[in-house]
């Protein structure tokens, strides 16, 4: 029941105020970390879209650093392999990268060269859309390799930032909506 899981994140989120930065309201997701049945709820819920649809999906991507947490658990429950979407100079082997615009600041990310198979259907997680920049790039990333991207799945979008219109044509899902 999607409303019943809205619900569910909203009650283990923690607003910090003032986090990274004067005026931004910090959507903490450790309190839904930290309670168990919570945290399984909310991995049972997204990986429940992909097991009904009945279409394939060979891969979970997860951006740095709590996409990892979502994403890791995520596809062990689909039962794929996980692609990690990190940070520039973490990763060892030869990379792909895209540089975007932050909410507060720029980045760039990067990801193996060799991490997806030509045609690799691949699920995008992170557990919040802001602005969608971060999105984007992973996307856009993932894309460069040749695989092909179904969805971008998050467990919070803040609505307001306009996230979702800036994904343009590529699919969000998102399980709770703020704003
Ligand atoms: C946060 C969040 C998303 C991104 C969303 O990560 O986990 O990855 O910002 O913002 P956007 O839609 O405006 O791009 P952050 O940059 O704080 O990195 P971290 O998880 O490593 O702390």
């Amino acid at each position: 029941d999607p409303g019943a899981i809205s619900d569910l994140v909203e009650s283990r989120l923690r607003d910090v105020a003032d986090f990274p930065k004067p005026g931004v309201v910090f959507k903490d997701i450790t309190p839904l970390l930290g309670d168990p049945a919570a945290f399984g709820e909310v991995v049972r819920a997204l990986a429940a879209r992909h097991t009904e649809s009945g279409s394939r999906l060979d891969s979970v991507a997860g951006v740095e650093a709590r996409g990892f947490i979502i994403g890791a658990a995520l596809a062990h429950e689909l039962g794929v392999g996980f692609v990690p979407v990190r940070k520039a100079g973490k990763l060892p082997g030869e990379t792909v990268q895209r540089t975007y615009d932050l909410e507060y600041g720029s980045a760039t990310i990067e990801v193996h060269a060799d991490a997806v198979e030509p045609g690799e259907r691949v699920l995008l997680v992170d557990d919040v859309l802001a602005t969608g920049g971060t999105a984007i790039a992973a996307w856009d990333l993932l894309d460069d390799c040749g695989a092909e991207v179904v969805e971008f799945a998050t467990v919070v979008e803040l609505a307001f930032l306009g996230g979702r219109e800036a994904m343009g044509a590529r699919p969000v899902h998102s399980l709770h909506v703020v704003g």
